[in-house]
């Protein structure tokens, strides 16, 4: 393990939170408070003061965090139980007055000569802190020390890179890593340069951005030291360039003044970034622009419905044969991203003997899997009789594994609302209760998706099928995204990796008062709708038919995208509007199948090319 011996001065940061309130700050002719000269420390209250170590001591806390043996040069300074601990290693105090969000320095202004002790075992490296102050005496001593001792190597940080003293420049030419805040102009670099500029660390060909609101009240000294030490530190134990920058900015963004984070914490951190990063380029995959994502996951029981009414027997082979039309229309993969199937047809096998995952897979087609699992009656008070919820939350985090292990890689959750009148006109449901219930499980899928390395589509449908206007499904879709982002949000859902499915908004089926909406009302009602509603940040919108018709779904998906554009992809994720006319032509018969797998192709087509504008 590498033993590291930093050069630098501990610092004490006196963070004095200024209490404005008593009125006792002086004016100026605007009314801004003189902060700095305002302040005096006999009467200014103050309502908050945290005291921290800081400059030298924020990297031999880093180091100490990542497990590496360091010490400060001529200082003793122990790090215990995560804490450090001094009795007299303060070189400097600083204070940092905080005042309604302004903060003013007040800093020394002659600062203590950094020490230095010849070590009494040899280090692998010297690290010249940030905070040193290099005079010609500490140069020499170093120098001479790295003559001697010719397997110690040297890391300096040079804050002022572009123009630094004679004795910077000696030290900067015998460096093997330099940290620099400005390029480097007057020393060629025998070895590694990283770079901390404003918002951005570069280190060789690799970059890293970050960000520090000047309100968590850290200085520049410590950011800059949290960054150094840890890009350091991660060196030193194996890490990439691009590991380090990595977790040099999960540092600095998270760490408090109280403390910086354990390898450990990072290294797990940074698991879930890049868990995020996949998941969110899965889901843009899902919504590629100019293709659809194909439902063929009806459950048993619709299934069921369905064969029923077409007099096709519903028993595994042909529910097989069914699917299997789909998956095998030649060039499915240009007008769909990804196919959900049930978890029947997940295990069942295409005519090659290959399972139907493995087939999608090597298309190019992502598989997905339905996870909800039928509907319970709400019995809470304020829920209207038969109004339901979705179940099954209770073992789908092991569903979840299972399925990401049988290359699955997002999933869907459907919760259906009935809008339902009273005879005097006053709406009975969806009640709030229902609504409430249903978004936050829907929430509570959509988390336990993503920490299983699954896209969710969260589909919170209003059935088409019932007799109300256009502004009652306006008002009733509004009302369930509303809440469900909220759910969403509350829940922690990571919305660049979340896919909305929802049904159009329009008239219902049977209803009595009114015509059917037209394309152009759908269109608009629908646009206004999800702008109103759907977070910028959501990864895409697709829509369910919802048990229109083949060509009205078309056509009111060519209106929602002559409506656009929007600020996520908007594409179709239909069952019925794409499979309807090929069960027709297939009616349980393999003979058929090439004339089914037209039928599908047309519908295909149709829809792909809806999502052209017009
Ligand atoms: P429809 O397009 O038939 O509404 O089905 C979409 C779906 O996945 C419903 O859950």
């Amino acid at each position: 393990m590498s033993k590291v011996l930093i050069v630098g001065n501990v610092l004490k940061d006196v963070y004095l939170n200024l209490d404005g309130r008593g009125g006792e700050f002086e004016l100026d002719g605007a009314g801004v408070p003189w902060l700095d000269v305002a302040f005096n420390g006999g009467e200014q209250r103050y309502f908050r003061r945290s005291s921290v170590f800081a400059g030298a001591a924020v990297t031999l806390e880093v180091l100490e965090n990542f497990k590496i043996n360091a010490k400060i040069s001529g200082v003793r300074l122990d790090f215990k139980g995560g804490e450090l601990e001094s009795s007299s290693a303060c070189a400097d105090y600083r204070y940092i007055l905080c005042y309604d969000d302004k903060i003013s320095y007040l800093v020394p202004s002659q600062r203590s000569l950094t020490k230095w002790e010849t070590p009494k075992s040899t280090p692998d490296w010297i690290f010249i802190d940030r905070s040193a102050v290099i005079s010609r005496e500490l140069t020499k001593s170093i120098i001479s020390y790295l003559s001697l001792s010719k397997k110690t190597r040297l890391a300096i940080y040079l804050e002022h890179g572009a123009e630094l003293s004679a004795d910077e420049l000696s030290l900067a030419k015998l460096a093997n890593l330099i940290f620099t805040e400005e390029p480097l102009k007057e020393v060629k670099p025998r070895g590694m340069v990283c770079r901390i500029a404003p918002g951005v660390i570069t280190m060789g060909t690799v970059r890293q951005k970050w960000q520090v609101e000047e309100t968590d009240l850290m200085t520049h000294l410590t950011m800059h030291s949290v960054i150094a030490g840890t890009v350091f530190a991660s060196l030193l134990v194996g890490k990439t360039e691009a590991e380090a920058l990595q977790l040099a900015k999960l540092n600095v963004e998270r760490a408090s003044l109280t403390g910086t984070l354990t390898r450990g914490k990072l290294e797990e951190m940074m698991d879930n970034t890049s868990n995020i990063d996949t998941l969110r380029m899965m889901a843009k995959t899902l919504v590629a622009p100019g293709k659809g994502i194909l439902a063929a996951d009806e459950s048993g029981g619709s299934i069921h419905k369905k064969f029923e009414q077409a007099r096709i027997p519903d028993d595994e082979q042909h529910r097989r044969d069914y699917r299997n039309i789909f998956f095998t229309t030649p060039d499915l993969e240009k007008y769909v991203n990804g196919v959900i199937l049930f978890d029947e047809t997940a295990r069942q096998e295409s005519d090659d003997g290959r399972d139907f995952v493995s087939y999608l897979t090597a298309k190019g087609i992502v598989p997905g899997i339905k996870v909800d699992q039928g509907l319970a009656d709400l019995t809470d008070d304020g829920a209207e009789s038969g109004e339901k919820y979705t179940q099954g939350l209770d073992d789908l985090p092991k569903r979840l594994n299972e399925y990401y292990a049988m290359g699955l890689r997002f999933a869907k959750w459907r919760a259906a609302f009935e809008i339902v009148f009273a005879k005097d006109g006053t709406r009975l449901t969806p009640t709030d209760v229902a609504v409430a219930k249903n978004c936050e499980i829907l929430a509570q899928y959509a988390l336990a998706c993503q920490e299983a390395g699954i896209v969710p589509i969260v589909e919170p449908e209003v059935v088409y099928d019932g007799d109300y206007g256009p502004e009652v499904s306006t008002s009733v879709t509004g009302q369930i995204l509303d809440r469900l982002f909220e759910e969403l949000n509350k829940a922690g859902v990571d919305l660049g990796a979340c896919i909305l499915k929802c049904n159009m908004v329009l008239a219902g089926k049977r209803f009595g008062l009114g015509p059917q909406s037209t394309p152009a009302e759908v269109g608009e009602l629908t646009a206004g709708v999800l702008r109103a509603y759907v977070p910028k940040g959501l990864a895409g919108v697709v829509f369910l038919s919802g048990g229109q018709s083949v060509t009205q779904a078309t056509d009111n998906l060519q209106a929602v995208t002559n409506d656009g554009p929007y600020p996520w992809p908007v594409t179709f994720s239909f069952a019925r509007a794409l499979q309807d006319p090929a069960l027709e032509a297939w009616n349980g018969d393999n003979d058929n199948a090439d004339a089914a797998r037209e039928a599908f192709a047309e519908r295909l087509k149709a829809n792909s090319a809806a999502l052209k504008k017009q």
